[in-house]
C-alpha cells in the first residue's frame, strides 16, 4: 500500500484561465470560517471568495461598509487553514485602496502576508484603476467587480439591476476591458442584464463571474448562506436555494432544548 497521499491539484489563475479556454464553467461560493470552507473546498469548489458580504452574513451589520481589514484578514485565514485545492480571493474593505494607491497596496499586502491567501477583489473600474495597478505590480493577483457594487450603495441609493441604460452599460464595457488590459485575472459582474453580461465575457480573454448576470459568463459566485437558506429575507431572483437550513438548524435547535427539559438527555449511554 502507497503511503504516499494522493496530491490535489490546486486551482490557481492559470487554471482558471484555462477554464476558461476550454468552456468548462467556473464555480465559486463565499466562506467565512473554517468549517464550512472545509465543506465548500471538499465538495470542490473552484475558487472560495472571502466576500465583505461577511459584513451582512457574519457580523449583522446593514451594508458591507463597516467591516474592517482586520476583520477581512481574520476570515481569510480561517478559509486559509481549512482550503487545500480552491483558489481563495478575499474582499479589499471599504475605505482601504479607494483614498490612494499606496493605501490599497499596503492593504493587499497585508491580504496576502498575515492571511496567506491567494488573491484579492477590489470594486470599481476606472476610478480605481490606480490602485489595482499598483498591488498587480507588487505580484498580487487581482479580481475586479463591475455592475452592482456594494461598496457604493449610498451612492446608488438602491440594489436595483445595474447598467440597464446605454451609457452605464458603454462605461461598464470600458471599465472590464480597462481591468482585462492592466492584468485582472478575472472579473465578477453583479446584478446586470444578462445580454451584456454575455458581451462582456465573449470579448475578455479573462473570465468573468457573474452573480445575478445570467448563464453567457464563464462562471457563477453566490453567498454561501443565501444558496444554504440561512438567511431568509433576502430573495432576489437571481437567488437559487438549494436547502432551507434555517428550518433544518432551528429544528435540530428546538429537538436539543426539548430532550434536555425533559431529561431525556443525556442518556445513559452518554455519560461517564
Ligand atoms: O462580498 C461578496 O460576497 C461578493 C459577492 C456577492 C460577489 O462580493
Amino acid at each position: 500500500m502507497s503511503i504516499h497521499k494522493q496530491k490535489v491539484r490546486r486551482v490557481t489563475t492559470h487554471v482558471l484561465s484555462e477554464m476558461k479556454l476550454r468552456g468548462e464553467k467556473i464555480a465559486m461560493l463565499t466562506s467565512y470560517d473554517y468549517s464550512m470552507a472545509t465543506i465548500v473546498d471538499s465538495a470542490g469548489i473552484d475558487i472560495v471568495l472571502v466576500g465583505d458580504s461577511a459584513s451582512n452574513v457574519m457580523a449583522g451589520h446593514e451594508t458591507t461598509l463597516p467591516i474592517t481589514l482586520n476583520h477581512m484578514i481574520y476570515h481569510g485565514a480561517s478559509v486559509r487553514r481549512a482550503v487545500n485545492r480552491a483558489l481563495i480571493v478575499v474582499d479589499l474593505p471599504f475605505g482601504t485602496y479607494q483614498g490612494n494607491s499606496k493605501e490599497a497596496l499596503n492593504s493587499a499586502i497585508r491580504i496576502m502576508k498575515e492571511a496567506r491567501v491567494d488573491a484579492v477583489k477590489l470594486e470599481g473600474g476606472r476610478e480605481i484603476l490606480e490602485s489595482v495597478n499598483r498591488i498587480l505590480s507588487a505580484g498580487i493577483p487581482v479580481m475586479g467587480h463591475l455592475g452592482l457594487t456594494p461598496q457604493s450603495i449610498h451612492k446608488f441609493g438602491t440594489y436595483a439591476v445595474r447598467a440597464k441604460e446605454q451609457d452605464e452599460a458603454e462605461k461598464l464595457k470600458e471599465d472590464a476591458k480597462l481591468l482585462e488590459e492592466a492584468g485582472c485575472f478575472a472579473v465578477v459582474l453583479e446584478k446586470i442584464p444578462a445580454d451584456l453580461a454575455r458581451e462582456v465575457a465573449e470579448d475578455l480573454t479573462i473570465p468573468v463571474i457573474g452573480i445575478g448576470a445570467g448563464s453567457g459568463v464563464d462562471g457563477q459566485v453566490l453567498v454561501l448562506h443565501d444558496m444554504l437558506g440561512i438567511t431568509q429575507e433576502f430573495s432576489p431572483r437571481f437567488l437559487r436555494r438549494y436547502h432551507n437550513l434555517f428550518a433544518e438548524i432551528k429544528g435540530a435547535v428546538s429537538s436539543y432544548i426539548n430532550d434536555v427539559k425533559t431529561l431525556d438527555f443525556p442518556n445513559e449511554r452518554e455519560q461517564y
